[in-house]
């Protein structure tokens, strides 16, 4: 048979089955002079001849994929229809349409669809699965044929489609292009899904499915939640170290003594004033003014500990001798408060290393902190026990128990955070002190629930070298 000549601008030609080799005027995509049959790679030949059988036979044949070479020795892939003229069967008229736009854009959208970190399916007005892309798989860990035709409540369960997912499909499915992200509690978990519905309608008005697009952003929300938590704690450091802050709670905690000292000293005068100067009174109120101004000091010198470097001063200590210094400040505050003060203290323990001044402060954190968990308890004693004794052959424990209010499980973790507080007037920076001081002197600090009530503040510090057997 002759051989069909192409006369093709690409979208439409003419060819003869005649043999007269007529000049090709395909433009871009194909080689000049060319027939279709050396136009057409080999692996097409067997296809094309069947089709001009058919075409001999019948006068025309379907529009079918096929290719052509190219100039440059390259492939385009085309559809073509043909039919022969009835008045001239051995002529026809060929359509030729390149799909090469067609088949990249095709390629794209299934790496698109195939690629996708996103979870990609397509779900039918019957809520079932028609296509589902590979990260639909991984996700179930089902393959897509096992996947395609199933409910969408199969996947789901029966509660999350019924409460929403159906809701958002039916919106898709009558028009509606719908988005929403929210967390979801799903067999394997939480997550916090963006999901995006589109309608598809294929070829009529009616939508046909939706096309659901899922992403994944748990991680990403956990990300900028815990970020936000950061920012606002940073917040939190800002706000309470500016200059003006520190000031207000610096003048807070003074005020109170130095108005007690002032009381006092008025009463003194009063006192000394008499016709009959009242000497034992006058002494008490100058002793109560010394007790003020000394707790007026020490709050100063707590919170010119914290901004100042002090060296470090490694000594051999008496730990019973550290827990006693700091007792006597506190005794009138213990006293006022109705609590009754228990001391357990190891006979003849051994001396550790450290910081005097630091080790202090840790006590009377610990103590001051199981003061003011007590203030709030009326319906039962108040009391506040220090232990010391050795802890296995080579530390010493401190523990200052308390009967307060004890501590709540879901701040148990952040007691130690610098600014964590629940106080009103609380700094939140005695805990965290407290662990640094211990730790720099290489022991631990911990907390402990009591039951029924209370809670315990314990720290081990390693005995001195030279008492270790
Ligand atoms: N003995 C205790 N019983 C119950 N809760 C406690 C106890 N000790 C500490 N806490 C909790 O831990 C938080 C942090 O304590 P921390 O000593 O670090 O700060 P604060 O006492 O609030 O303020 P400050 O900086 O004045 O010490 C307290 O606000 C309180 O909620
Ligand atoms: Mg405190």
């Amino acid at each position: 048979m002759a051989p069909i000549v192409i006369r093709s601008h690409f979208l439409g030609s003419v060819f003869g089955l005649t043999g007269e080799n007529k000049r090709n005027r395909a433009r871009r995509a194909l080689p000049r002079r060319a027939t279709a049959d050396e136009l057409t790679p080999a692996d097409w030949r067997d296809a094309d001849e069947q089709a001009i059988e058919e075409l001999k036979a019948a006068g025309s044949v379907q529009p079918r994929e096929k290719e052509y070479f190219r100039k440059d020795g390259g492939r385009v892939p085309v559809l073509i229809a043909r039919a022969l003229f009835e008045w001239k069967p051995d002529e026809g008229v060929a359509f030729v349409l390149d799909l090469t736009e067609r088949k990249r854009a095709d390629y794209l959208a299934r790496q698109v669809f195939e690629r996708s970190p996103d979870r990609i399916s397509i779900v039918g007005r019957d809520y079932r699965y028609q296509r589902v892309n590979p990260a639909v798989e991984r996700r179930w860990g089902m393959s897509a044929e096992t996947i395609v035709g199933m409910h969408v409540a199969d996947l789901l369960g029966m509660e999350v489609f019924e409460q929403t997912a159906k809701a958002y499909l039916d919106r898709c499915f009558a028009g509606e292009e719908v988005s929403y992200a929210e967390w979801f509690t799903l067999s394997h978990g939480r997550s916090y899904l963006a999901v995006t519905h589109s309608p598809l309608r294929p070829d009529s008005e009616r939508v046909e499915a939706a096309l659901l697009i899922i992403r994944d952003l748990s991680e990403h929300v956990l990300a900028s939640e815990a970020l936000r938590e950061a920012e606002a704690e940073l917040a939190h450091v800002t706000r309470v170290t500016t200059l003006g802050e520190l000031t207000a709670s610096i003048a807070h905690e003074v005020n109170q003594p130095l108005a007690t000292v002032v009381t006092f000293g008025d009463a003194c005068l009063r006192w000394l004033d008499r016709e009959v100067p009242r000497i034992d009174k006058a002494r008490s109120a100058v002793e109560q003014m010394i007790g003020s101004a000394r707790h007026a000091s020490d709050v100063i010198e707590r919170i010119r500990a914290l901004s100042k470097k002090r060296a470090f001063e490694n000594v051999r200590l008496d730990i019973n001798q550290v827990i006693d210094d700091v007792i006597a400040p506190i005794r009138r505050e213990i006293n006022n408060q109705s609590i009754s003060l228990r001391l357990d203290l190891g006979a003849s323990l051994p001396p550790v290393d450290g910081d005097r001044i630091q080790l202090q402060q840790v006590i009377m954190n610990l103590l001051m902190n199981g003061i003011q968990a007590m203030s709030a308890v009326t319906d039962r004693h108040r009391e506040l026990r220090i232990r010391s004794r050795e802890h296995g052959s080579d530390q010493i424990l401190v523990a200052v128990e308390d009967s307060g209010i004890g501590i709540e499980p879901e701040h148990a973790a952040r007691l130690f955070n610098a600014f964590f507080t629940t106080k009103l007037d609380g700094m939140g920076m005695g805990l965290s002190i407290c662990r640094s001081i211990i730790e720099a002197h290489g022991g631990q600090l911990w907390a402990t629930a009591n039951v029924p009530h209370g809670a315990t503040f314990q720290f081990t510090l390693p005995l001195n070298a030279d008492s270790v057997s």
